[in-house]
């Protein structure tokens, strides 16, 4: 019997409502066109640019996302609150303090047979919040779903790309993926670990581009020069949409291919000869 292989997509930190509208606008053609059978989006900043709200979440899950991840601003809107008590599609970072409401994992059905797939979302602590520790509490989730789950995707929301990688190399061969989240600049080391682990640092930002991180430029610089804070505003130009595509084996659960996505591609002009 041939081996069958089927596509994740997992879409870098969604920002305000232009990366909302992107992943609207454009998930359905990614989905048709790379056959995928399930949609993870971090969307901690998906609320104006910070936090999570009902609204947006409803908005992604209309656009196509079967699980959205949060990271540090996923706490940033108090009225989320509620939802992430009771909405199972919605997680946050698993290791923060036991007792703290929502959930940090969960396990949800494939369609066509392929059984289930768990998603785990995590937080790193170098430059973050002294939360506990990302390696022991994956150390715990996947013995939990270890024997209901072929496939776990895990999203380390974090500042440190070596904390990222670090965790990338811990989980080789634990899990389907690692990919990172939180700084917005996609980077280009998506690769497969030596034990079947697809990982990549970082899946970049679906949100406006013309910005820093997402927020307004003038804002972001006067935070720099002033050393004060400002009023958070979320830009609105040069939106991109953002994320990467894994291609998993039905039978191992390992990443047979990963791709990344940056859609459209910036402007770089042509080199000279
Ligand atoms: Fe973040």
């Amino acid at each position: 019997m041939a081996e069958k292989i089927f596509n994740v997509m997992f879409i870098g930190d969604v920002v305000g409502t232009p990366g909302l509208n992107m992943v609207e606008l454009w998930l359905k053609n990614f989905i048709r066109k790379f056959s995928i059978e399930f949609v993870i989006c971090n969307g901690e900043n998906a609320h104006h640019g910070k936090g999570m709200s009902l609204e947006a979440l409803n908005q992604l899950v209309a656009s196509g996302v079967n699980v959205v991840t949060g990271g540090n601003h996923t706490w940033s809107n108090f009225n989320f609150f509620e939802s992430l008590k009771t909405n199972n599609q919605v997680l946050r970072p698993q290791n923060y303090p036991k007792g703290t409401y929502g959930r940090g994992y969960g396990v949800y059905r494939l369609p066509g047979g392929l059984g289930d797939i768990a998603v785990l979302n995590l937080q790193g602590r170098t430059f973050m919040y002294p939360i506990d520790c990302p390696f022991r509490t994956a150390d715990w989730v996947l013995k939990q779903v270890r024997e209901q789950a072929r496939f776990i995707i895990v999203d380390m929301h974090a500042e440190a790309t070596a904390e990222k990688i670090a965790l990338g190399w811990y989980l080789d061969g634990r899990v389907s993926a690692v990919i990172g989240t939180h700084t917005h600049v996609q980077t280009a080391d998506e690769r497969i670990l030596p034990k079947g682990t697809g990982y990549c640092s970082d899946a970049g930002m679906t949100g406006p581009h013309a910005s820093v991180i997402g927020m307004q430029t003038k804002t972001a610089v006067d935070r720099m020069i002033y050393q004060t804070p400002h009023k958070y505003e979320c830009a609105v130009d040069d939106v991109h949409f953002s994320g990467i595509v894994l291609s998993l084996d039905a039978a191992t659960g390992r990443t047979v291919a990963i791709r990344r996505i940056f859609y459209p591609e910036f402007e770089r002009g042509e080199i000279a000869e």
